[in-house]
């Protein structure tokens, strides 16, 4: 699994076809699921039963996004499920430190997610205990919105302290990734691209390619 990642989000397949929808993104690093709880997002989408089948019929391990509220409480759930990262909101816990560690005891790589509002700065220097940053390019709830460049400084602050510090740590984004934003978002240190609509609005297989090579291409111009 190496940079550049792309992490397809289920949240833009069929529901009701899981099962073909996730096999149609084999080739992909990683599987996004989304889990909205209609309270710190205005949306909703599913819970534990669902991801535990996921998490059995998925060609590829699962990245779970969990915009939920107090996630101290539910985020360590998804990692006794099997997932291979759990990635929660800094906004929703009160101990992300703590949260991290019970995560990564479990087993799953401990991930945390920035809503656009919220400042990097005062999470840099907790950096070494996640295995995964996510910086959040939409305002989160739902799929399908315009990417936001003005969120490439904190991916630049991230990547600065990831070097400065020798972390091995990735720098993920979520939110109106395309073949025309991904390169903005790796030039600015993102190593892991989710993409939803970019991935399912197509032939998934191909998108996955296009994305991947529009990452590649610009990570390649830059070195
Ligand atoms: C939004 C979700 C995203 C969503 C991205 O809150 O976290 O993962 O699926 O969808 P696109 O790629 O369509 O912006
Ligand atoms: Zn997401």
């Amino acid at each position: 699994m190496k940079s550049p990642r792309i992490n397809p989000s289920i949240l833009s397949a069929d529901f009701v076809n899981l099962q073909a929808e996730l096999e149609a993104i084999a080739s992909a690093d990683l599987v996004h699921v989304d889990v909205m709880d209609n309270h710190f997002v205005p949306n909703l989408t599913m819970g534990p039963p669902i991801v535990e089948r996921i998490q059995a019929v998925s060609p590829v391990p699962l990245d779970m996004h969990l915009m939920i509220a107090d996630a101290d409480r539910w985020a360590p759930g998804y990692a006794e499920l099997g997932a291979y990262s759990v990635t929660f909101h800094a906004e929703a816990t009160n101990d992300p430190v703590a949260l991290a560690r019970k995560i990564r005891d479990i087993g799953a790589r401990a991930g945390i997610a920035l809503k656009p509002g919220t400042d990097v700065a005062p999470y840099l220097e907790l950096l070494p205990e996640f295995d995964q940053l996510l910086v959040m390019t939409v305002e989160p709830g739902f799929g399908g919105q315009a990417f936001m460049p003005d969120m490439m400084p904190k991916l630049q602050q991230a990547s600065e302290a990831k070097k400065a510090h020798g972390l091995d740590i990735w720098l993920q984004v979520d939110g109106g990734i395309t073949v025309d934003t991904i390169g903005m978002a790796a030039e600015a240190g993102a190593d892991t691209f989710v993409a939803g609509s970019a991935v399912y609005g197509g032939v998934p297989e191909q998108r996955i390619a296009e994305l991947r090579a529009a990452a590649n291409a610009h990570v390649h111009t830059k070195a």
